[in-house]
């Protein structure tokens, strides 16, 4: 089937089939930071943002996300430099796998959430697994983006 989506302020037109995920069409698409870790909804690596709020596009059809606008880290620019260095400083960089779903939920959050609690900011990041960082490094940085540190 013909589908369109809108990423990142542009439009693709894509045959493909009904029950395609968001996550393999995008990575076909050429946006490799949305990453594949568990492919079961459970680890968060693939998350972006549909109409600003994080999705797991490994557990999200592709025909779901028409007429959406879809964000991934690529689509972030300079916002996505800027989160990723709060958390570099911190030295909470490590692989990186699950950084771009890390910032563009972060991103999220901000819009969502003026001035949250570290309690609002855990709940919000729960479903983003980080298997180097320990999480300590990673939750300074994202406080000090969020200027609520
Ligand atoms: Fe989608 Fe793990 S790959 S949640």
């Amino acid at each position: 089937m013909k589908i369109e989506l809108h990423v990142n302020g542009k439009f693709y037109s894509l045959d493909t089939n009904p029950d395609a995920f968001l996550l393999d069409i995008l990575r076909e698409l050429g946006f490799t930071s949305v990453r594949r870790g568990c492919d079961t909804g459970s680890c968060g690596a693939c998350s972006v943002l549909v109409d600003g709020k994080p999705v797991l596009s490994c557990c999200y059809l592709a025909v779901r996300a028409q007429n959406h606008e879809i964000t991934t880290v690529e689509g972030l620019g300079e916002e996505a430099d800027k989160i990723t260095e709060y958390i570099i400083n911190e030295g909470a960089d490590q692989c990186g796998y699950c950084g771009p779903a890390l910032v563009v939920t972060t991103y999220a959050l901000k819009q969502e959430i003026p001035n949250p609690t570290e309690e609002q900011i855990k709940q919000y990041l729960v479903g983003n697994y980080c298997r180097c960082s320990g999480y300590e490094g990673q939750m300074r940085g994202i406080k000090k983006y969020l200027g609520v540190e």
